[in-house]
């Protein structure tokens, strides 16, 4: 079979005995072409091209504009990467793939490999969060939440769901977890062996001080667990700095590959001495995991290949780029879309001061022809998909950026939104009673 791409345009073959020359590549300045101009040349060049080669047809792979918190918007080269020949996993270049992206996975949070692991997991996040909760619980203690928000409320539902003993610390969900409260907790409950808490919020966009804590737990002798899934490779996160003994996230998020696989990462000696510690899963159990990479390089079951392979150009787009500019990036995507937002008069559920800078909740405004489902398939007939709030009793919606984005395409969705709001009725800028 042949393929031949440009950014989202792809030329494939539907017959057998032609010679077409591949193209493929990424425009190395943005990552994607963006330019509609260019792209129309483009396609005009590609079907002439097609003309000439009976059996070849042009496809559309749409870009779209993903402004929920993950799966991102990819960059065309992540996409390809999964095209990559049929293997089967067992095979010993597969472990060595797998190899080089736990030592990677390491790097991206700044781990020292004599101290530090990665452990990969075919599923989506919450699998990560299974994992932690119940493989690294020791016999006799128990497990602290901190919640502030919809992820840590799943750990609690987690703690729940295996019977896990655990005291849940709640919390306001629309500021950062005071670490007085926490210590007030640790001195409370002497028998916790494990804090989980969140670090960014995805549900609201909160960030909370996991250093802070985390300089707690470790005095409190407990194990802490933080879920990065939302910040991991968008904000600053150094294992061998910060006070935190586990961290995780999954390849769609900040590494902006595809979904279907994630990643505990953390320390080696916790993760052996859980050898001995209660076991409540067989496939979910994070030593297993663990030992059977080192044992043999490969996942225990079967990995999401394709994923893999996806996630191995994500992390070298990642180190190619530079965490800086990443993290720079980022920042400056959503600062644009809050300035974009607010000249439409939506208001934030949180402060600034409280925020990731990852992720923005609006409230709903009161204007009583506002219907945010209405508004979502406006923009998402157009290319710009927007994200429901996760707060309960709560109306909001969010707007995050995290994927290959560039500032034309906040622009282009602020001038979607505004045509959402004069197509169903909504007053301009939006009001709240
Ligand atoms: C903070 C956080 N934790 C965990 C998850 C995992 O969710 P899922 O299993 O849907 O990937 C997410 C997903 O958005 C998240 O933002």
């Amino acid at each position: 079979m042949f393929i031949a791409t440009y950014n989202r345009w792809q030329l494939t073959e539907t017959e057998e005995g032609s010679n077409f020359p591949a193209v493929t590549g990424t425009d190395p300045a943005t990552g994607y072409d963006g330019e509609a101009e260019r792209t129309a040349e483009l396609r005009r060049r590609l079907e002439a091209l097609a003309a000439e080669f009976p059996g070849f047809e042009v496809k559309e792979v749409p870009r779209k504009v993903l402004l929920n918190p993950g799966p991102a918007t990819m960059s065309d080269n992540v996409r390809l990467a999964q095209l990559a020949p049929d293997i089967c996993p067992r095979e010993t270049e597969f472990a060595d793939l797998m190899r080089g992206i736990r030592r990677d996975l390491v790097r991206v949070v700044h781990g020292d490999p004599d101290l530090h692991t990665a452990v990969p997991f075919c599923g989506s996040g919450t699998i990560n969060m299974d994992v932690c909760l119940n493989s690294l619980l020791p016999p006799e203690k128990k497990i602290l939440v901190l919640n502030n928000g919809a992820y840590s409320a799943r750990g609690v539902d987690i703690c729940r769901y295996y019977d896990l003993p655990h005291y849940v610390l709640d919390l306001p969900v629309d500021r950062p977890i005071d670490p007085d409260e926490v210590r007030i907790a640790l001195q409370k409950y002497p028998d916790v062996g494990l804090v989980y808490t969140t670090h960014h919020e995805t549900g609201t966009g909160v960030l909370n001080p996991v250093r802070e804590i985390g300089a707690l737990v470790r005095a409190a002798g407990a194990y802490f667990v933080v879920d990065t899934t939302a910040s991991l490779a968008m904000l600053p996160l150094n294992l061998c700095e910060d006070p935190i003994d586990f961290v995780m996230s999954s390849a769609q998020k900040g590494l902006m590959a595809v979904t279907g696989l994630s990643f505990v990462i953390g320390r080696r000696d916790i993760i052996e001495a859980s050898a001995g510690f209660p076991k409540r899963s067989y496939y979910c159990n994070l030593y297993r995991q663990y030992n059977y990479f080192e044992t043999t390089g490969e996942m225990h079951f079967t990995p999401p290949v394709q994923a893999v392979y996806a996630l191995r150009a994500a992390i070298d787009e990642y180190f190619a780029v530079g965490e800086e500019v990443r993290f720079a990036r980022h920042q400056e995507l959503a600062a644009l879309a809050r300035r974009e937002l607010a000249a439409l008069g939506f208001r934030e559920m949180i402060a600034p001061e409280h925020q990731s800078g990852l992720v923005l909740a609006y409230l709903y405004p009161t204007d009583p022809n506002w219907s945010f489902t209405a508004v979502h398939d406006y923009c998402y007939e157009r290319g710009f998909t927007i994200y429901p709030g996760k707060v309960a009793g709560l109306g909001c919606f969010r707007i995050c950026t995290l994927g290959t984005l560039v500032p034309k395409d906040i622009e282009n969705f602020a001038a979607v939104m505004k045509d959402a709001l004069v197509a169903t009725g909504v007053a301009l800028p939006v009001t709240y009673a």
